[in-house]
C-alpha cells in the first residue's frame, strides 16, 4: 500500500519492516479519540480561516461517518496501515476526496498520538477510579460486618495484639483510598492538551490551541511544544499509581491466601470465586487471589518497561515511544480485571470468626495489656514489660495461658496483681480499650468506616 508519507522515499518498505513498524493492531483501540481529535482540529482550522468552513464541515461529516461505520462494524481497521492516525486520514481521503488531504494541516502524528493517548488514558483513569471506589465500598461493608470479630493482629507473621477483622480490613480501605488520590492527581496532569505542538516546534499557521483543547475537554495546553510531543510522564505516573494499587491488592491477596489455608482457616471464599484441583478432591484453591498477586508483577513490568524506554531518548519524538501504548494498555486492562474479580471475591467472602478468636486466645497476644495493667498500678513500663515477659515464659513452661493462671501465681510475680487483672486481659476489652485515633476499638473502626464512606460518592 502506498504510504501517506511517500515523497522523500518511494514508500515501498519491506513487508517485514512494515509489520515491525506498524502499531495499528494495538493503537486502533484509540479510534474514538483519534476521530474526536481530528474533528476538533478540523473545526479549529475552519474557525481560524486556515481552511474554509465548508471544508471543515466536509471533514467533520466524513469523520463522523467513519466513526459510525467503525462502531457498527461496517468498516474494519486495516492491518496493512501503519497506525490508526494514518488509517483514519486515508479512509477519509478515499471517501471525501481532496479535502481529506487538508486535515493534517498544522498538526503532526507526533502531537496527534500524544493527544489520543492522553484522551484515552483519562477515560481509563475514570473507569479504574470507579472500580476502585466500588472495591473500597465492598471492603468497607465487609469491615462493618466483622467489626467485632476478634482476631490476632500480626507482626513478623507472629501473633502480636488482638484486633478486630474489621480493623484489619479497614487498613486496606485506607490504602485504596490513597490509590484514588493518586489516580486523580495523575488525571489532572494527563488532562493537558499537546495538540498544536505539531511535529515539535509549533506551527506557522494562526492556530488556536486553547479552542481545540477546550473542545476536547482538556483543562489546559502543554506550554512547550517540544515537551508536548516528547514526554510520556503521564503514562509513567499512571503506571506508578497502578503499580502501587496492585501492590496493595497483592498484599491483600497474600493474606486471603493465608487465611484460606487449613493452617489458618480464618476465611472461606465463595465457591464462585475459587477453583478445584484436577486430582485432589479436597482442594478449594484461592486462584483469584493468586492471579491478582501474580499479575502485579506484570504491571510492575509495564512500569519498568516504560521508564526504561524513555530514559535515554533525546528530545523530541522517537519511534521508541510507540512502545508506550502496549505497556499502558496492558496495565489498565489488567488492573480493571483484577479490581472486578477482587470485589466479587471480597463481597462473597465469609469469615470463620470462631477460628479467628481461637487463634487470638492462644498466642499471649494480651501480654502488652498485662504490662499496661501494671503500668496502671504505678509501675514504669519497662519493669511492667519484664514481669509480663516472665509471666508468659512461666505460662509456656506450665502449658497454660494468662487467662487461666490463678491469682496467687500472678502475685508471686508482683504484689500489684489483683482480681481485676482478668478483666484487663480479656481480649474483647483489650480491643475495645484501644481508643486512640485509628486504633482497634469498635468506636474507632466505626469512625474509620464512616470516614471512608464519606470520601466516596454515594
Ligand atoms: N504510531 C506512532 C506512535 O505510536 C505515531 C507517531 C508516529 N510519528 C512519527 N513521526 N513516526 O508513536
Amino acid at each position: 500500500m502506498a504510504k501517506l508519507w511517500a515523497g522523500r522515499t518511494d514508500g515501498t518498505t519491506d513487508k517485514l519492516a512494515d509489520d515491525f513498524n506498524s502499531s495499528i493492531h494495538f493503537d486502533s483501540r484509540m479510534y474514538r479519540q483519534d476521530i474526536a481529535g481530528s474533528m476538533a482540529h478540523a473545526s479549529m482550522l475552519g474557525a481560524k480561516g486556515i481552511i474554509s468552513q465548508d471544508e471543515a464541515m466536509k471533514l467533520i461529516d466524513g469523520l463522523q461517518d467513519i466513526l459510525d461505520d467503525l462502531e457498527s462494524g461496517a468498516l474494519k481497521t486495516d492491518d496493512g496501515c501503519e497506525d490508526i492516525h494514518m488509517f483514519v486520514e486515508q479512509v477519509l481521503t478515499e471517501r471525501i476526496g481532496e479535502t481529506g488531504k487538508k486535515l493534517h494541516t498544522a498538526r503532526s502524528r507526533n502531537d496527534q498520538v500524544a493527544l489520543d493517548l492522553r484522551m484515552y488514558l483519562r477515560d481509563e483513569i475514570d473507569e479504574i477510579y470507579t472500580l476502585t471506589e466500588d472495591l473500597i465500598l465492598d471492603v468497607t461493608d465487609k469491615a462493618e460486618e466483622y467489626k467485632t470479630a476478634i482476631m490476632p493482629g500480626y507482626t513478623h507473621l507472629q501473633r502480636a495484639q488482638p484486633i478486630s477483622f474489621g480493623h484489619q480490613l479497614m487498613a486496606y480501605s485506607m490504602m485504596l483510598l490513597r490509590d484514588l488520590d493518586r489516580l486523580s492527581d495523575c488525571r489532572g496532569r494527563t488532562n493537558v492538551s499537546p495538540i498544536g505542538s505539531c511535529a515539535l516546534a509549533g506551527t506557522t499557521y494562526d492556530t488556536d490551541r486553547f479552542m481545540e483543547a477546550k473542545d476536547l475537554g482538556f483543562d489546559g495546553v502543554c506550554l512547550n511544544s517540544i515537551d508536548g510531543v516528547s514526554d510520556r510522564d503521564f503514562c509513567v505516573e499512571l503506571l506508578g499509581a497502578l503499580s502501587i494499587l496492585m501492590m496493595h491488592l497483592s498484599r491483600f491477596s497474600e493474606e486471603i491466601i493465608l487465611w484460606s489455608s487449613w493452617e489458618f482457616k480464618f476465611v472461606e471464599l465463595s465457591d464462585s470465586f475459587t477453583t478445584g484441583s484436577s486430582i485432589m478432591p479436597q482442594k478449594k484453591n484461592p486462584d483469584m487471589a493468586e492471579l491478582v498477586r501474580g499479575k502485579t508483577g506484570r504491571v510492575y513490568g509495564d512500569l519498568i518497561a516504560t521508564l526504561t524506554m524513555l530514559k535515554g531518548l533525546p528530545l523530541a519524538y522517537n519511534k521508541d515511544m510507540q512502545e508506550d501504548k502496549e505497556s499502558v494498555f496492558d496495565a489498565c486492562d489488567t488492573v480493571k480485571m483484577c479490581l472486578k474479580v477482587f470485589a466479587g471475591m471480597i463481597s462473597t467472602m465469609k469469615a470463620n470468626t470462631a477460628n479467628m478468636l481461637k487463634a487470638a486466645q492462644a498466642g499471649f497476644i494480651n501480654a502488652t495489656d498485662l504490662a499496661d495493667y501494671l503500668v496502671g498500678k504505678g509501675l514504669p513500663f519497662r519493669n511492667a514489660y519484664k514481669i509480663s515477659g516472665q509471666l508468659v515464659a512461666g505460662c509456656i513452661k506450665k502449658n497454660t495461658v494468662l487467662e487461666k493462671l490463678p491469682l496467687e501465681e500472678y502475685k508471686a510475680y508482683s504484689e500489684l496483681f489483683d482480681s481485676d487483672v482478668y478483666d484487663s486481659i480479656d481480649l474483647a476489652h483489650c480491643v475495645e480499650r484501644r481508643r486512640s485515633t485509628g486504633g482497634s476499638s469498635f468506636a474507632s473502626v466505626s469512625a474509620q468506616i464512616e470516614y471512608v464512606r464519606g470520601k466516596i460518592r454515594v
